[in-house]
């Protein structure tokens, strides 16, 4: 059943202005998600609407200054607690009990964010998959599942709460987000902690995200639905003349219509081999890459 846009956008302005007595708060991501859902509640609020952009230290390369940059006409506020995160995380290996410590380490971020203007209202740019799968058990998406039991907040609202990806996008085009906002591909809330399978270190994060931005720099031609650079664990491998015992770095670039499903992109051989020597010869701790061929199911998108 095709949506209609522009009740859509009106609808969810009527409702953000009657749910929201006071001053709210959002989780910006920059992903189109929370952008779209960003850019209706300034609508509706004006400035009793404050966007926070929480940089976790679980960001791609130079992910954080760009969405300082195109938000701040937002008023957007930027919270560097990196620390924070990787302090929360270490020591866990477990990607369910990883997403909950993330989507708790955001809740207290923006409740202390809430105190400072005196509101009590959380908006957040949950999509209708993210409820599907956390609610099936599949994956517990740090903003729903991986959320704690208690919270400050009286309010939670979440606006795109019924839509699919296609249909965020297609409100990103009628409110004129840039189309480096309205096609951005996804990226998982938990971020490069759900890319690094185990215990997220400071040294892993340095690797994926590298690694990362030379997938993106080959890949995006091709339009994949998402592509990206993940750690598996430590292999043997020869650099040099030397023995390296180095990281396994996984490639993944899927297609799809709604994340729902996927398929392995069929990638060029020559790109694959690029991206591999680009990756071995550019980060030296890296001793193999290998390139996911599994389709969803009975893979996911991502690792964990
Ligand atoms: P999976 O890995 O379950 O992912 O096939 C489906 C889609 O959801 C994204 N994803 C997440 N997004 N919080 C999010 O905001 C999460 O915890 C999370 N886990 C997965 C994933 O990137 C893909 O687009």
């Amino acid at each position: 059943m095709a949506m209609n846009v522009d009740r859509f956008i009106n609808d969810a302005i009527s409702e953000i202005q009657r749910e929201v007595k006071g001053r709210a708060i959002i989780g910006l991501s920059g992903g189109v998600d929370s952008a779209v859902c960003a850019v209706l509640a300034h609508r509706a609020l004006g400035d009793r609407l404050v966007p926070v952009y929480v940089d976790s230290g679980l960001m791609r390369q130079f992910e954080s200054d760009r969405i300082e940059q195109l938000f701040k006409q937002l008023g957007l506020v930027r919270v560097n607690v990196q620390d924070r995160f990787l302090d929360a995380l270490t020591g866990i290996e477990d990607p369910e009990e990883k997403r909950k410590i993330v989507g708790e380490t955001f809740i207290r971020v923006f409740e202390e964010e809430a105190r400072k203007i005196g509101g009590d209202c959380l908006i957040q740019g949950t999509i209708y998959p993210d409820r599907i799968e956390s609610e099936g058990g599949i994956k517990s998406h740090h903003n729903v599942g991986g959320l704690p039991s208690t919270m400050e907040f009286k309010t939670i609202l979440e606006p795109l709460r019924d839509l699919y990806k296609d249909e965020v996008r297609e409100v990103a085009r009628a409110l004129g987000l840039p189309l480096e906002i309205s096609e951005r591909m996804p990226y998982p809330g938990p971020g490069l902690a759900v890319r690094i399978v185990g215990e997220v270190t400071r040294e892993k994060l340095e690797i994926v995200r590298r690694a990362n931005a030379i997938v993106e720099e080959e890949v995006m031609k091709f339009k994949p639905w998402q592509a990206f650079a993940a750690i598996l664990g430590k292999a043997t491998g020869v650099k040099g003349d030397n023995r390296v015992y180095g990281w396994v770095v996984a490639v993944r670039a899927v297609t799809s219509r709604d994340a729902m499903t996927a398929d392995a992109m069929e990638l060029p051989w020559e790109v694959l081999r690029r991206i591999s020597s680009r990756i071995t010869g550019e980060i030296p701790m890296v001793a193999r890459v290998v390139y996911d061929l599994t389709p969803k199911p009975p893979g996911t998108i991502e690792f964990e």
